[in-house]
């Protein structure tokens, strides 16, 4: 009999969940405003609202953090930090940062500009937050295929070269640089491959502009290079590291995705001289050049993540896990962005409740009637993240609505994602009975999905 597939690692640490009864979720969402950012965390048995910062770390991370080197200047863990940003990413400067918003606001506050456009493929919120934020324009020119959630496509998160050349012959002159996010969270998880990201190269090198990645799942992507393009299956995911960063000429990181620790992020650069320009927003916004936001004992840990992040067995157990989920909600029926992306299930809720009025938030409900059946807590991905138009404050309604279940590193089992699965049939049975959604009561003027508050319409 062929051995089943099993995880890379055994479990040293536990934490108890509480499973609560529908009856108490019923109140506690109710107390929440409907809004699951509101929830505590005892509140909630399977959590699933991002695997940024949520996920375990190793035994040897905990011990290098017993070695972090506490210095204001020069630590030690600098240095453990800069070698592996040299080795693994290739990048010679970095800057470290409290977490990936942060690298956005210190690099942006000198590279963008009132009216600057920046186009890539679809910018994460906080991305497109600090773009924003400056009266600049995010110009998504994502793969069309992305859109279509059902059909399969190895590289949905890819930008669309002819898009991204028709934008650049029109306003090339206000573009400080092109941004790739690997993978592409917004489109679901979904990687970019080897030959977009060279044909991204060669089209900022024709009108000479730099490129940045924004990193966060990196890792991940270079997983889905090695097991889907050709070429790249005997290369390690190193080797494919280095290669995807090669076409970049900086990064932002928010290492608390595959970088696997609690709190952490980075700029990382090839330029000296840019090294020296942010240098004074990191000191004015973060701390000081040597641990910009980061305890010593952070950077320690996070130099090993980078590591163990980049380790083949490690990733294949960690997108099998999801690989599991979306085998499980297939079965079912569910729909869902196909393939499952690197870090999450994207459940389509426009597909599931076409009966919610879009005006009423289609994913959002989905995300509660989830939490309430089975005290599951996702992440919309959908109107109210798309937050109102900066100019006309129109809501603007996204292509798709999704309920994001983003999967935290090395935390939850495959029991856990079986429960998730049932959870969600459940809801997806009833389905048709689904015909009210929600309202808002309260929104902020910017990144409203956070602390909107709602109310049942
Ligand atoms: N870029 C991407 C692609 C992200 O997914 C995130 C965060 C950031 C930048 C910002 O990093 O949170 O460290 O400040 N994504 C989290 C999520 C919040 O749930 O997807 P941060």
């Amino acid at each position: 009999m062929e051995l089943p597939f099993s995880e890379s690692y055994k479990i040293k640490m536990i934490e108890p969940l509480y499973r609560g009864t529908r009856e108490e979720r019923e109140q506690w969402i109710k107390d929440a405003k409907y809004n699951l950012f509101n929830l505590k965390s005892h509140q909630v048995f399977i959590d699933l609202l991002t695997d940024s910062g949520t996920g375990a770390m190793s035994d040897r991370q905990w011990a290098a953090m017993m070695q972090g080197d506490e210095s204001y200047a020069g630590s030690e863990s600098y240095e453990n930090l800069e070698k592996a940003i040299q080795s693994i990413l290739g990048f010679e400067y970095f800057m470290p940062t409290h977490q990936g918003r942060a690298a956005e606001n210190v690099l942006f506050s000198a590279l963008i500009k009132e009216g600057a456009y920046i186009p890539g493929n679809s910018h994460f919120d906080t991305t497109k937050g600090h773009i924003e934020f400056r009266r600049a324009h995010a110009v998504d020119c994502t793969v069309d295929v992305a859109f279509e959630t059902e059909t399969y496509d190895p590289f949905k998160g890819n930008v669309d070269p002819d898009k991204l050349e028709k934008f650049m012959t029109e306003h090339h002159q206000d573009v400080p640089f092109i941004i790739v996010t690997v993978t592409n969270n917004t489109a679901g998880g979904q990687p970019v491959s080897m030959g977009n990201l060279k044909a991204v190269r060669a089209i900022a090198d024709k009108y000479k502009k730099p490129v940045l990645f924004d990193s966060a799942r990196f890792a991940e992507n270079a997983y889905f290079i090695k097991i889907r393009e050709k070429g790249y299956e005997n290369k390690t995911v190193k080797e494919i590291v280095k290669e995807m960063f090669s076409y970049a000429d900086m990064m932002t990181m928010s290492s608390k995705k595959d970088a696997i620790v609690n709190m952490g992020g980075f700029v990382a650069m090839r330029s000296k001289e840019l090294w020296r320009e942010i240098s004074v927003f990191n000191i004015m916004y973060e701390g000081f050049v040597t641990y910009g936001g980061m305890s010593g004992r952070d950077m320690n840990a996070l130099a090993v993540g980078l590591d163990e992040g980049t380790e083949f067995d490690y990733l294949e157990t960690r997108v099998k896990q999801i690989e599991y989920l979306g085998a499980k909600l297939k079965e079912y029926g569910i729909p869902f962005q196909t393939p499952v992306g690197g870090h999450a299930v994207f459940v389509d809720a426009n597909k599931i409740l076409p009966n919610v009025p879009k005006e009423e938030f289609r994913a959002q409900t989905l995300g509660i009637e989830l939490y309430l059946e089975g005290g599951v807590r996702g992440v919309e991905i959908g109107a109210l993240l798309a937050d109102r138009d900066p100019i006309t404050r129109e809501n603007r309604y996204p292509k798709m609505e999704l309920l994001r279940l983003a999967i935290p590193r090395r935390t939850y089992t495959n029991n856990h994602m079986d429960v998730i699965a049932a959870a969600l049939k459940n809801v997806y049975d009833r389905r048709e009975s689904i015909t009210n959604g929600l309202k808002i009561t309260w929104e902020a003027p910017i990144m409203r999905h956070f602390t909107v508050e709602l109310e049942k319409a």
